[in-house]
């Protein structure tokens, strides 16, 4: 059997990396790898207080947590110890949590192998912060997307209405720059274009234009 393909979307949060992993998962009928969704989820089963653990009761914890993906496309599903991962991570309060816990060096190295092991198990679209720099280096196809804060807060809020939660515009730009700021500087693993990523700034493009130039880069 041939090495999964893999391509790897990094960018910060609110940019559309779901969005398009997603799209270009349906399209090259791989996988996709939401790995926000991991520190996400590692976040909502532990609680906010994680950060005072000792490393014991850390490392016992994530011992007790396995992910596995099925499908493929959009329809892929991640799972949580065989519990599909749900709605109830996807706020930004949890965002926030997710941010925290992936400053834990214990939770980074948990999380890598974690995403590493489906990596070499199936072909991936994989996005996050750190998939083009430390998760897979050697990945034939990496993309950063970015844009303005004010850009992605206006896209969260539109999804967070969309899925009838409550959102404030205001509250949202300050919470993705606070969160931009701890992922860009943290020790381990920081927010950063790998070297040989095609960076695409999506301020001023549609979904569809954003799609169809990393599919033409992808394709080749
Ligand atoms: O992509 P997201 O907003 O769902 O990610 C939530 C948080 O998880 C993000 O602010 C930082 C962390 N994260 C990370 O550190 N590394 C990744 N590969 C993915 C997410």
């Amino acid at each position: 059997m041939s090495n999964p393909m893999i391509v790897t979307i990094d960018g910060p949060a609110g940019v559309g990396k779901s969005t398009m992993a997603k799209m270009l998962a349906a399209e090259l009928e791989l996988a996709y790898l939401d790995t926000g969704a991991m520190f996400r989820s590692v976040a909502w089963r532990l609680g906010s207080g994680v950060q005072h653990w000792e490393l014991a009761r850390l490392e016992e914890e994530l011992s007790w947590i396995e992910f596995a993906l099925e499908g493929s496309g959009a329809d892929t599903r991640l799972r949580l110890n065989r519990n599909m991962v749900g709605e109830e991570i996807r706020s930004e309060e949890v965002g926030m949590w997710a941010s925290n816990v992936a400053t834990l060096t214990p939770v980074r190295t948990f999380l890598k192998k974690a995403q590493q092991d489906l990596g070499a198990r199936f072909s991936l679209v994989a996005e996050g912060r750190d998939m083009g720099t430390v998760i897979f280096p050697d990945a034939p196809h990496k993309f950063f997307l970015d844009a303005d804060v004010k850009v992605r807060a206006g896209r969260r809020y539109l999804q967070l209405k969309d899925m009838g939660k409550p959102a404030n515009l205001k509250e949202l730009e300050e919470s993705i720059a606070r969160r931009d700021k701890q992922d860009r500087n943290r020790a381990v693993a920081p927010l950063k274009a790998a070297e040989d990523a095609m960076l695409v700034d999506s301020s001023h493009l549609s979904k569809q234009e954003v799609f169809e130039l990393m599919l033409k880069a992808v394709k080749g």
